[in-house]
């Protein structure tokens, strides 16, 4: 087996590599003057089993092309079995036609991935309507998950947490968190007005049945009520791209008398100074290191080697 970082994914291809003592080596990725992309495997990949890793971040289109090509050129020079490790992997949000004549970006990506790799294994996939991976892919696939790393990481460095989810979504992030810690959680409501702007509001109804709702109104039962001024707030989601979810959220919070704030997500995008933006708030922000960024404390190596 051979441990293959692509441009966006050698950060973490060469710890991968060390954790399972296996050989790593750096795809040579190269532009033309005109943007299109060259690639080159400098060492021999015949009869192996190649590893590819590369998260899509930045340049999202030019991270899938990259990618497609080196699973076409390792096929190509007789490579035995691909996998794509895909920390985090894009386009899932947009897995149905929202409007009339949009396209569904998902369906194209996965055709592709299905064409070109024999399994692919991603950290934290965004799923909406498509519950499982097996629904997207025909290939093999291994959802992993960062929950039992974050609750690490909450559990070594904050005490007497309360974890609070941004939206309804977010519950299998918040409440799994905090059920591993063994602390509350409480789940707000999200609207999303655009790709910029989004409404976070205490919530009076919960699709779950363990999560408590966090309620505001004096007619609501004082036992959903949580105490939010004396603890430590963290607020925990799987993504954080423009920060607009999250700065909502702290505003919100901030007005109820939260005090102490750490953001932890998965996978830190940051989009448009969004890092800029949510620290300005004086929150802590913390990811993973799915995607390199100057917050990702926490390290998803471990996992993905163990996964492989
Ligand atoms: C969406 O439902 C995700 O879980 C995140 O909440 C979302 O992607 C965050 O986006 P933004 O940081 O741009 O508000």
């Amino acid at each position: 087996m051979i441990v293959v970082g692509c441009s966006h994914g050698s950060h973490l291809a060469k710890k991968i590599a060390d954790k399972l003592k296996k050989p790593y080596f750096p795809l040579e990725v190269t532009h033309f003057p005109d943007s299109e992309i060259k690639l080159r495997y400098k060492i021999n990949i015949k009869n192996k089993d190649i590893v590819l890793v590369q998260s899509f971040y930045g340049n999202v289109n030019d991270c899938i092309i990259e990618a497609l090509f080196a699973a076409e050129t390792a096929a190509d020079l007789g490579a035995k079995k691909i996998t794509l490790v895909a920390p985090y992997f894009p386009y899932l949000r947009q897995d149905k036609r929202f409007n009339q004549g949009e396209c569904i970006s998902l369906r194209t990506i996965a055709k592709n991935v299905d064409e070109d790799f024999d399994r692919v294994i991603i950290i934290d996939p965004h799923l909406h309507r498509e519950k499982t991976l097996k629904h997207i892919f025909k290939i093999s696939s291994t959802k992993l998950t960062a929950d039992p790393l974050i609750a690490d990481y909450i559990k070594k460095h904050i005490k007497n947490a309360l974890i609070i989810g941004p939206d309804v979504e977010s519950y299998k992030w918040a409440e799994k968190t905090a059920e591993i810690i063994g602390c509350e959680s409480a789940i707000l409501k999200k609207d999303r007005i655009s790709a910029r702007k989004v409404k976070v509001s205490f919530n009076k109804r919960i699709d779950t049945k363990k999560s408590k709702a966090l309620f505001v109104s004096s007619k609501i039962p004082k036992e959903f009520f949580l105490d939010i001024k004396n603890k430590n707030i963290v607020i925990v989601d799987d993504i954080i791209s423009t920060g607009h979810t999250l700065l909502e959220t702290i505003k919100l919070l901030k007005k109820t008398g939260a005090k102490k704030i750490t953001c932890i997500c998965v996978h830190g995008i940051f989009a448009e100074n969004g890092l800029k933006k949510l620290r300005r708030t004086g929150a802590k922000i913390i990811s993973c290191n799915t995607i390199p960024n100057p917050v990702a404390k926490i390290d998803v190596s471990e996992i993905i080697a163990k996964a492989i």
